[in-house]
């Protein structure tokens, strides 16, 4: 499909069946995430693709855990006067509970040391953060990507993880590897919606914070 069309359809697909996905789509979703950037082309990405029944019970547990706590401690409230809340709500509760069910679930990680000898990957202080996370959603954003030309649906996920030892111990994950987010493949059970997003001229400023220009065209 045209990249515009897969940019503009692209969305948080929660509800997928549990039939299987063949190893060569996820491997060609997972080659095309490889097209992206990374911080001095370190390219210290690795991908769990995660089948097994016993792994994926675990993650399962720990999103169910963590669900709760956010779910309790920020989202109830806001979901009962935003309808809009409410329905995301309502499909993170259906991926909650079938989290165990759904084929595939791709596990990002990034891992911390030299690439070929070559680059010692240095923490660097304010830009750490950012150099760091940023070598590694360009290429899941590709995986959302390719999964959707492909018609699979998929979500970016990160509260699987919420303990970061707990998901190192459930992949078997050796320290210098961290798991930054999930992406969980299947075939969709309904059809991709739209998505809404803000207009571009409210979120485009020029030159300066706070000139938008565009913000009524
Ligand atoms: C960093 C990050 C973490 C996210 N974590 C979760 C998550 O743990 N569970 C979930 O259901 N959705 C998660 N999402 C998905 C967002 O809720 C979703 O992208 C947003 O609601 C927009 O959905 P749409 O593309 O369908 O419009 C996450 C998204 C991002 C970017």
């Amino acid at each position: 499909m045209p990249l515009g069309d897969a940019m503009m359809t692209q969305r948080a697909v929660r509800r997928v069946l549990p039939d299987p996905v063949d190893d060569a789509v996820v491997l060609k979703c997972i080659e095309l995430a490889l097209r992206a950037p990374t911080g001095a082309n370190g390219q210290n990405w690795e991908f769990v693709v995660v089948k097994d029944q016993r792994s994926k019970d675990k993650l399962a547990r720990r999103y169910r855990q963590a669900w709760w706590i956010y779910h309790n401690a920020m989202i109830r409230r806001v979901a009962a006067r935003d309808e809009s809340m409410a329905k995301i709500t309502r499909a993170v509760q259906w991926q909650v509970d079938h989290f165990a069910e759904i084929p595939v679930l791709v596990v990002a990680c990034l891992r911390l040391g030299v690439r070929d000898g070559k680059l010692p990957l240095v923490p660097l202080p304010h830009a750490a953060e950012s150099g760091y996370y940023g070598s590694i959603y360009p290429s899941v954003q590709n995986l959302l990507l390719a999964a959707r030309a492909m018609g699979l649906g998929a979500s970016l996920i990160t509260l699987p993880l919420w303990s970061v030892t707990s998901a190192r111990r459930a992949l078997g994950l050796p320290h210098s590897v961290t798991p930054c987010c999930v992406v969980p493949l299947g075939w969709p059970r309904g059809r991709y919606g739209p998505t809404t997003r803000r207009p571009v001229g409210e979120v485009t400023h020029l030159d300066t914070y706070g000139n938008r220009p565009w913000r009524d065209t």
